[in-house]
């Protein structure tokens, strides 16, 4: 499985550290271009490959896309067949307020930018201090710190569950995109939250009771 990360900030710059100390190569790119990135060659060595925004397009069977929502429209229109697309974006504007999407989800932009992947909402619950310290593969999976993932296709969600449990994190499928954006969304009750994969589905089960 090869992953490209587009975005080396805050989730994608801590995402390239923790696949490739799992292992894998990963192929990382920015807004200003491969020379930028020296400082994450130097630290993660040959695994770390910096490539243009079109490089990792390429490079991936899995394109991790961690820029902010709002820059999405700064992108290219990508036409990816095969690929599945993790959308890590929150729908925030530069003065911390959300936008609102009425009923829509912040994965249709996503989605409108890269054509024909399957887009699996992930890791935009955790803020990038977690994502960077909480992993524990000691852990059985139901105890670790929960990475909830939305989806509408079921096999893409499956994979990128493998690769969240690689990176000692425990995987929760919280339904279709329209379905699990709402549990994960800025407004959803997993948002943001410290919780185990135990306690988020006991979370997810109640809300359900009591609605
Ligand atoms: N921060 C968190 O704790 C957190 C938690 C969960 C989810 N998120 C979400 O994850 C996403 C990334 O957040 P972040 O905190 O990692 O942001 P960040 O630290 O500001 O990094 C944003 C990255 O996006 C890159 N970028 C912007 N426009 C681009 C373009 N057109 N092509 C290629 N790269 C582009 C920037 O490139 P340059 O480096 O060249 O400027 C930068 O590397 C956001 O949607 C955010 O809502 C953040």
């Amino acid at each position: 499985m090869k992953i490209s990360i587009i975005g080396s900030g805050n989730i994608g710059g801590n995402l390239a550290r923790l696949f490739i100390k799992a292992g894998y190569d990963v192929a990382l790119a920015n807004s200003r271009g491969p020379s930028s990135l020296r400082d994450f060659v130097y630290e993660l060595g040959g695994k770390l490959h910096p490539v243009d925004v079109d490089g990792a397009v390429t490079y991936g069977d899995v394109v991790i896309v961690s820029i902010h929502w709002r820059s999405l429209d700064s992108l290219e229109v990508f036409n990816v067949p095969g690929k599945i697309i993790v959308d890590t974006t929150n729908p925030y504007n530069e003065d911390g307020t959300f936008y609102d999407l009425g009923t829509d989800i912040s994965s249709s932009k996503v989605i409108e930018h890269f054509r024909g992947g399957s887009v699996v909402k992930a890791f935009n619950t955790i803020w990038f201090k977690h994502l960077a310290e909480t992993g524990n593969k000691t852990l059985p999976v139901e105890e670790r710190r929960v990475i909830p993932i939305a989806g509408d296709d079921k096999s893409a969600k499956e994979k990128i569950a493998l690769l969240i449990e690689e990176i000692g994190f425990g995987p929760l499928d919280t339904g279709v995109l329209k379905d699990g954006s709402k549990l994960q969304g800025v407004q959803g009750i997993l948002y943001n939250r410290e919780l185990s994969v135990k306690a988020a589905r006991t979370m997810i089960k109640d809300a359900k009771i009591t609605k």
